[in-house]
């Protein structure tokens, strides 16, 4: 049994100036290529589940049990963690189900609903022993339109810290939601002034556009948690078009969800060993 608390490796990740690869489950190969690619790499790892993939699959049950049945099975530290929720019952249902983290997003909303709505999750979480970390600022993307010039002002990210009580904290530095080119630019400056007022650690989110020398560069400016998905899935997608493509005649779904899986676990390695080096 190894699951943790993203608290517990996000504070691991922190003493050492490195950061944890958090990556989006969207079937379970995924969960099983980010669970042998942290092993691989031997490091922590979070898997993270949206809201967006419970509303694919329909419910965050099936997908989350099997989530972290493979993250208890892991020999490396694993978070399973909600992520982007902006439903309260999804939340009760993660919090029920055994997730060791969850990531309450009403950054759309104005600031003081943001602080009351967090605030309340907090508690709830505090409660079941499970870390929250919420974002202030709204990275663009989420509804497809990129806006990577949201900025998230260090005197409100302190207010907002001490008013909730989060465990970590999304912050807007210049990232944007599924990029599929790895070109953002990342306000450096303001990744360091947000890690020395903020207590807490900071959060990456759209980290698909951003290049490794690039995310090498915002760790060391003070980010703690990496979050990757749109990247990944083009690694699946990727391998599956060039099996298929290869072998025209190929039913078997195994034969290209394997080397899918296998390709994404690599890359999953490679971004982990990069993170912790
Ligand atoms: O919360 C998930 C991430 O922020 C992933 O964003 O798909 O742009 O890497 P991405
Ligand atoms: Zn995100």
């Amino acid at each position: 049994m190894t699951l943790a608390t993203l608290t517990d490796v996000l504070a691991t990740a922190a003493e050492r100036t490195k950061a944890v690869g958090a990556f989006n489950v969207f079937s379970i190969e995924h969960a099983e290529a980010l669970v042998a690619g942290a092993e691989q790499a031997g490091t922590d790892v979070v898997l993270q589940v949206s809201q967006n993939a419970v509303r694919y699959h329909g419910a965050l049950r099936p997908i989350g049990l099997a989530t972290l049945a493979i993250a208890e099975a892991a020999s490396v530290r694993a978070v399973v963690h909600l992520d982007h929720a902006t439903e309260r019952s999804l939340v009760d249902q993660a919090v029920e189900l055994g997730f060791t983290s969850v990531m309450f997003d009403a950054s759309a909303l104005p600031y003081q609903e943001n602080v009351a709505e967090t605030a309340a999750v907090v508690t709830q979480c505090r409660a079941a022993g499970i870390s929250v970390e919420a974002e202030l600022g709204e990275v663009g993307g989420k509804d497809g339109v990129h806006a990577p010039g949201a900025r998230t002002r260090p005197d409100e990210a302190v207010r907002f810290v001490a008013e909730t009580g989060v465990d970590a904290l999304a912050v807007a530095v210049g990232s944007s939601h599924a990029m599929t080119e790895r070109t953002a630019k990342l306000d450096l400056d303001l990744i360091a002034e947000l890690a020395a007022a903020v207590p807490v650690p900071l959060v990456l989110h759209g980290s698909s556009g951003v290049a490794d020398d690039e995310i090498v560069r915002a760790v060391a400016a003070g980010m703690t948690k990496i979050n990757i998905a749109t990247h990944l899935n083009a690694v699946f997608t990727d391998r599956v078009r060039s099996v298929l493509g290869d072998n025209p005649a190929m039913v078997d779904s195994r034969k290209y969800l394997g080397p899918a899986r296998d390709a994404v676990a690599a890359e999953v390695a490679r971004l982990l060993t990069l993170l912790a080096s």
